[in-house]
């Protein structure tokens, strides 16, 4: 399904890009991928290290047949593509934390960011799936030393980028086409196989503050569900998960 790869030397942000195609008819499946972008995006208003021969930076244009409702579903499509692209990649044991994080031993190596554009008369609604990838860093800035991990420093050796994007690519193809062809049952299974956050003492950063409590899983509508220390169970559908010391 992914039929065009448009490749930038350097560019703002995948996604910026990949917004301005949808917005100008590109179909689903046009891929942009830059070696370094200016500004890149990760989730609410922080930067994400895209510096050159370091990271794989990538965003796919998508038309989900799904109502607009039901487009968050995109961002587990790619986190479980993800997840298992680096471990066909490179064997090592990428995992889920909620909501999409992609992490080995713990420490994250790949972020997600889903940006949704409305459709009208005009345009079909788009998604811009980004991606970002941690492939060869081997340092990162110091807020996120303790929590980023590179593909490379796991696997004690450095890999070709261009290994990690073809493995990517095609394991969008095939999560995404199961998506299509069987919805979203499939997907929330596979996510619940590769999730490493169930069953751990967690804190959720929500908008409406910290929750702590016990991660018990996922539900069918991406929300996280915790037991909180009094015994009663919350659904949150939009926060940061953080690991406790006594997790
Ligand atoms: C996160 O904070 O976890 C999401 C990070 C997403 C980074 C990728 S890199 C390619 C695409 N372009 C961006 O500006 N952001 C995403």
């Amino acid at each position: 399904m992914l039929h065009t790869i448009f490749r930038y030397s350097r560019i703002t942000s995948t996604n910026d890009i990949a917004r301005t195609m949808a917005e100008n008819g590109a179909s689903e499946g046009t891929v942009v991928v830059a070696e370094t972008q200016s500004a890149g995006r990760g989730r609410p208003g922080k930067d994400w290290v895209s510096q050159p021969g370091t990271g794989l930076y990538l965003s796919v244009v998508l038309h989900p047949k799904a109502p607009l409702k039901d487009f968050w579903q995109m961002a587990f499509v790619m986190a479980v593509s993800a997840a298992d692209s680096i471990r066909e990649a490179t064997g090592l044991n990428a995992e889920l934390k909620w909501p999409n994080d992609v992490l080995i031993n713990g420490r994250k190596v790949c972020g997600i960011l889903i940006e949704t554009l409305k459709g009208d008369e005009k345009r079909h609604a788009a998604v811009a799936a980004g991606i970002g990838v941690n492939v060869n860093n081997t340092d990162f800035p110091a807020e996120i030393a303790r929590k980023a991990t590179s593909i490379s420093k796991e696997l004690g050796a450095t890999i070709e980028i261009s290994n990690i994007e073809g493995s990517l690519l095609a394991s969008i193809n095939k999560w995404y086409t199961v998506y299509s062809d069987e919805g979203f049952t499939p997907i929330i299974s596979r996510w619940r196989e590769l999730d490493c956050t169930a069953g751990r003492n967690i804190s959720v950063d929500t908008p409406d503050g910290l929750l702590e409590g016990t991660a018990l899983g996922v539900d069918d509508n991406g929300s996280l569900v915790i037991e909180r220390p009094d015994g009663t169970r919350v659904s949150i559908h939009t926060g940061e998960t953080i690991w406790r010391a006594d997790g």
